[in-house]
Formats: C-alpha cells, sequence, structure tokens
C-alpha cells in the first residue's frame, strides 16, 4: 500500500507555529514514527505553501497511489481548485486537521475540500494523521 501525505501552507513550521494550537513535535519526527509503526505501508511526504504545487501532486500520485492523507491548511478554507483537483483522481482522500477547526474561528468551520474528500478527521493533534491511515487501511 502507498500512501500520500500532503501537507498544505504554513505546516513547514509544526514544532515552532502557535505550539499552543499545533503541538511542539516537529513533523518530521511524527512522520519517522508512523512509518515505523506502519512498516507494510509505504509513505510518501509532501509539503508546499504553494497551491499549484499541491495540484500537480495530487495529479502525479492519484491514479497510481492507495490514498491521500491530506491537510490543506489554509487553502482549505478557500480553494475551489483543490476541491476539483480532488475530485479528478481515483484514489482515496482524507482532510485532516490537527486542530478541531470548528471549536476555532468562524472563517475556518467551512471547508472547500470535504465534499471531494472520502472523509475528514481533524481535533486529534498529529494523531489525527494515524487515524486517516487507519481509514484509508479500512476502505
Ligand atoms: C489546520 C487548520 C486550518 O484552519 C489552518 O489554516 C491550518 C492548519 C489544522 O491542521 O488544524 O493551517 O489545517
Amino acid at each position: 500500500m502507498k500512501l500520500l501525505i500532503l501537507n498544505g501552507p504554513n505546516l513547514n513550521l509544526l514544532g515552532v507555529r502557535e505550539p499552543e494550537v499545533y503541538g511542539r513535535q516537529p513533523f518530521d519526527k511524527y512522520l519517522e514514527r508512523l512509518a515505523e509503526t506502519y512498516p507494510q505501508i509505504e509513505f510518501d511526504y509532501f509539503q508546499s505553501n504553494h497551491e499549484g504545487a499541491l495540484i500537480d501532486k495530487i495529479h502525479e500520485v492519484g491514479f497510481s497511489y492507495q490514498g491521500i492523507i491530506f491537510n490543506a491548511g489554509a487553502y482549505t478554507h478557500t480553494s475551489i481548485a483543490l476541491h476539483d483537483a480532488i475530485k479528478a483522481v481515483a484514489c482515496p482522500v482524507i482532510e485532516v486537521h490537527i486542530s478541531n477547526v470548528m471549536s476555532r474561528e468562524p472563517f475556518r468551520h467551512h471547508s472547500c475540500i470535504a465534499p471531494a474528500c472520502k472523509g475528514t478527521i481533524a481535533g486529534f493533534g498529529l494523531d489525527s494523521y494515524r487515524l486517516a491511515v487507519e481509514a484509508l487501511k479500512a476502505l
């Protein structure tokens, strides 16, 4: 099983960015442990602050991988182009958020990508990514 973990804007700063919201753990360390937990899964990881680069990566893997775990960051709330990219590919995409977006500012309550995704996992810290792996394994 080949999965892509795809992180959008500002998520390169995990560990230092608003630690009270997103925690203090750098994502590369978390990813190392996640990969150890699932030795049977091949993880690919990509992060970009650019909408077009995220779209290109979805197109690149979306017909050959078994799933994409996607934290679109703030593009979640704005990007119809990402919605369309998810709809365009064959593999299931799980929307994830580290924080519980529904308990935060109203502008975070709407997701442009949610209707195109298989489902959404939010609010469990970095563990949201592991829960998404479990969801994809169970499909
Ligand atoms: C986030 C929530 C978004 O609203 C925010 O813009 C992010 C991170 C999360 O993982 O909780 O960048 O996607």
